[in-house]
C-alpha cells in the first residue's frame, strides 16, 4: 500500500524552519494560544500524543479541555477497527463546525487513519476545512508545518517508514510511569490487522539510547518504564547488533527501576530465555499481555497468526510455571470472516482453559487493504454481536474470579492518581496490572504502598493502606 502522489507535501513549500534549533524565536508567535489534543486508540498513540504535546507546548501553546477553547485542535487518529474511524469522523463534524465561527482555527489530523491512502484522499477532497495532516513517520516535522501554515491547505502525509527517531522529547503525562517505544512498525501481517501499512516496517531503536532513556526517568523519579512495541518479541531483529528482548529486559532491569512492564508479546516467538529474564528479576512486573485471537486453529491459520492452540497453552503454561504469580491478559477476536459456530465454542474453550486474567474482545472490522478484508464472510451481524455477548459474559466471570482471589491479601500498589470516580480515594495498579481504588490521600500519589485487598469486582478491586513500601 503505497502512498498516492497527492498525498506527499503537495502544497507544501519546503523551508530550512529548524523548530529545535529556532525554538525561542516562535514562541511570541504563538503566546497565549491554547490547543485541544483528542488521542484515540493505543498506548503508541497515546505516547505519540505527548510527542505532540512537546511541540506544540515548545511553541508555546496552552492545553485547554474545552474543544470551543482552542485556536489549534489536534486530533491523533486511529484505524484499527471502524468504530474507531467513525469516533474521528464524528468529532470532525464539532471541529467544522467551531471553524466557521472561529475561522483562525487551525485543524490537524495525525495518527494511523492518516497512513490510510484513502482516508487521506477522501478527508482531502471532502473536507477542506482541515488545515494539516500528517502521518506517523513524520510527526517531528508538525512544528515546521504548523509555523509553515498560511492560508492555503497544507496536505503532507510522508511514508518514510525505515526511520528511527532516537532523541524524540515529550511533554509526559505522568511523572510517575513513563511510556518507552522500543520498537516501531510490525511485520506480522495478521490478516485482519492495518498496522503493518499504517505504522510500516519493524524497526527497533538502539539499546544503549533505550537504557539511557530508562536512566534519565529513574533519575527524573519515575517509578515505572513500560517498553512498547507492536510485538515486543521482535526487538533487536532487523539490526543485527547481537542482541534481543530478553538482553534488553535484562539490563533494563538491572538500571534497578522499580517497576518494568512491557506490550505487546506475540505468542509466536516468545522465547525461553525471555520467560527467564522475566522470572529472575523482581522489578519485572509478573504481568503478560498475551493476545490469543481466537481458539480455533483454523481461524488462526487464515488469520496468519503462526501458531496453533497447542502451541499457545503450551506457552501458556510454561509461563504460568515459571513466573510466580503471574498474570496473564489477552485479546480476543469474534466474527472473523465464516467463523463457525464449532470454532467460536473452541474460542469459548480456550478461555476456559486459561481462566484469563482479562480480555480485551473485538468484533472483526474488515480494514480496506489488509489480506483479511477480501474474504467472503458469511456470518450476520447479530449472530457476531450475540457471540460477542456470550464471550464477554465468560470473561467478566473469570476477571471477577482472579480478583476475587485477592481478597483479604496484601498487594503492592503503584498510586498513580486521585480515583476518577471518587475523589477522596486514590488508585493505582498492582504488579499484576489490576486497578486498585484506595482509601487514601493525594499525597500517596507516586508511592508504592502495601495495600489490603477489601473488596473485588470485575474490573477493580478496593482498599486500605497496610503500609509504605517505597517513597
Ligand atoms: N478487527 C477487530 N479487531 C482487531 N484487532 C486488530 N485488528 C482488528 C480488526 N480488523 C484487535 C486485535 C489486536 C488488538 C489490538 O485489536 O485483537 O490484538
Ligand atoms: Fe497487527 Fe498482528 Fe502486528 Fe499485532 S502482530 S500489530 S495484530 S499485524
Amino acid at each position: 500500500m503505497n502512498m498516492p502522489d497527492l498525498c506527499i507535501a503537495k502544497d507544501r513549500k519546503k523551508t530550512n524552519i529548524s523548530f529545535i534549533e529556532n525554538k525561542e524565536e516562535y514562541k511570541p508567535l504563538f503566546k497565549g494560544k491554547k490547543y485541544f489534543l483528542r488521542t484515540y486508540g493505543c498506548q503508541m498513540n497515546v505516547h505519540d500524543s505527548e510527542e505532540i504535546k512537546y511541540y506544540l507546548e515548545s511553541l508555546g501553546y496552552m492545553a485547554v479541555d474545552k474543544l470551543e477553547e482552542a485556536d489549534i485542535v489536534v486530533l491523533n487518529t486511529c484505524a484499527i477497527r471502524e468504530n474507531a474511524k467513525d469516533k474521528v469522523y464524528g468529532y470532525l463534524g464539532r471541529c467544522k463546525h467551531l471553524k466557521k465561527i472561529k475561522k483562525d482555527l487551525i485543524i490537524c489530523l495525525c495518527g494511523c487513519l492518516m497512513q490510510e491512502p484513502h482516508e487521506v484522499e477522501e478527508l482531502a477532497k471532502n473536507h477542506k476545512y482541515i488545515d494539516i495532516i500528517i502521518g506517523t513517520h513524520n510527526l517531528n516535522e508538525l512544528p515546521e508545518l504548523i509555523i509553515q501554515k498560511n492560508k492555503e491547505q497544507i496536505i503532507n502525509v510522508y511514508s518514510n517508514s525505515d526511520k528511527v527517531f532516537e532523541n524524540v522529547k515529550y511533554n509526559r503525562d505522568s511523572k510517575i510511569s513513563a511510556w518507552i517505544n522500543i520498537t516501531y512498525g510490525c511485520d506480522k501481517f495478521c490478516t485482519y490487522c492495518i498496522v503493518p501499512y499504517t505504522r510500516g516496517r519493524e524497526r527497533s531503536r538502539k539499546k544503549e539510547n533505550i537504557i539511557e532513556e530508562v536512566k534519565r526517568l529513574k533519575e527524573e523519579g519515575y517509578k515505572e518504564v513500560t517498553l512498547l512495541g507492536q510485538n515486543v518479541n521482535a526487538y533487536g531483529q532487523d539490526l543485527n547488533l547481537g542482541y534481543d528482548f530478553a538482553t534488553l529486559l535484562e539490563e533494563v532491569a538491572q538500571t534497578g527501576i522499580s517497576r518494568i512492564r512491557f506490550v505487546t508479546s506475540h505468542p509466536w516467538n516468545f522465547t525461553d530465555e525471555m520467560i527467564n529474564v522475566i522470572a529472575k528479576y523482581d522489578n519485572i512486573m509478573p504481568y503478560i499481555h498475551l493476545p490469543i485471537q481466537s481458539g480455533s486453529d483454523a481461524i488462526l491459520k487464515k488469520m496468519n497468526r503462526r501458531y496453533t492452540i497447542a502451541e499457545y497453552k503450551k506457552l501458556f503454561n510454561k509461563i504460568k510455571k515459571k513466573v510466580p504469580n503471574v498474570a496473564i491478559t489477552t485479546d480476543i477476536i469474534v466474527g472473523f470472516p465464516n467463523e463457525t459456530d464449532e470454532d467460536f465454542q473452541a474460542t469459548l474453550d480456550i478461555v476456559k482453559y486459561c481462566k484469563f486474567d482479562n480480555a480485551y474482545t473485538f468484533i472483526y472490522s474488515p480494514r480496506v487493504g489488509t489480506v483479511a478484508a477480501k474474504m467472503q464472510d458469511d456470518i450476520s451481524m447479530a449472530t457476531k454481536q450475540k457471540r460477542l455477548k456470550i464471550l464477554n459474559d465468560l470473561v467478566n466471570s473469570y476477571s471477577l474470579e482472579s480478583n476475587q482471589k485477592l481478597l483479604g491479601k496484601t498487594v503492592e500498589v503503584l498510586v498513580s492518581e486521585v480515583s476518577e470516580k471518587n475523589k477522596n480515594k486514590v488508585c493505582g495498579y498492582t504488579d499484576t496490572m489490576k486497578l486498585v481504588n484506595i482509601d487514601g490521600k493525594e499525597d500517596l500519589i507516586g508511592q508504592i504502598v502495601q495495600v489490603e485487598i477489601t473488596d473485588a469486582k470485575s474490573f477493580s478491586l478496593d482498599g486500605i493502606v497496610k503500609n509504605k513500601v517505597s517513597l
